[in-house]
């Protein structure tokens, strides 16, 4: 096998679940919005789109949690404890999980609700905003943080 080949398939899967999960998720919150702003017919479509996007979001969640795992066990023994991007990382990670977890709850709490009651899109928007926050804040830390350990021997 070329030498850097699992890290570089790691860093693939990890880069693939990011844009997976985060995209998925933020569109999950977007469709509840649209839902909560247009009372009709449309509803049970746009809870069930929301669905569909959640697995997505939840397969990207796999790939991105496992790679980075694998990425982590992949540093020099003792790194980790001094390398505090990656605890704010970590830190933020969680949030998204929560985020997630709440997104999940209003989708199943709205779409047994009836086509014309009257809902608030505040919830849905918030997760969706900070989301889009988070997002930012990670994959900044990521690229505007030292030291990084990981090499690919084409790089
Ligand atoms: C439990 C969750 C996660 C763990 C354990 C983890 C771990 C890691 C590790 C160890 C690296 C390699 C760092 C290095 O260069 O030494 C990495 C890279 C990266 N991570 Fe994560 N990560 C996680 C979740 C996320 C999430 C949620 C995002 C984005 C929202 C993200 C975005 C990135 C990006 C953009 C890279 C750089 C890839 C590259 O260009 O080399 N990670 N991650």
């Amino acid at each position: 096998m070329m030498p850097g080949m699992n890290l570089g398939l790691s860093l693939l899967l990890h880069v693939v679940g990011v844009v997976l999960w985060m995209g998925s998720l933020m569109a999950m919150s977007r469709a509840l919005v649209l839902l909560a702003k247009r009372p009709g017919p449309g509803r049970p479509v746009l809870a069930e789109l929301a669905g569909r996007l959640n697995i997505m979001a939840l397969l990207g969640l796999v790939l991105t949690v496992g790679s980075g795992l694998y990425q982590l066990m992949l540093w020099p023994a003792g790194v980790f404890k001094n390398t505090r991007w990656m605890h704010h990382k970590l830190t933020a990670v969680i949030a998204v999980v929560v985020v997630h977890v709440l997104t999940i709850r209003l989708q199943r709490k709205w779409r047994s609700l009836g086509e014309n009651d009257a809902l608030r899109p505040g919830p849905a928007s918030a997760l969706h905003g900070i989301a889009g926050l988070l997002l930012f804040a990670i994959v900044g830390l990521v690229y505007f943080s030292l030291p990084h350990f990981l090499h690919i021997p084409t790089m």
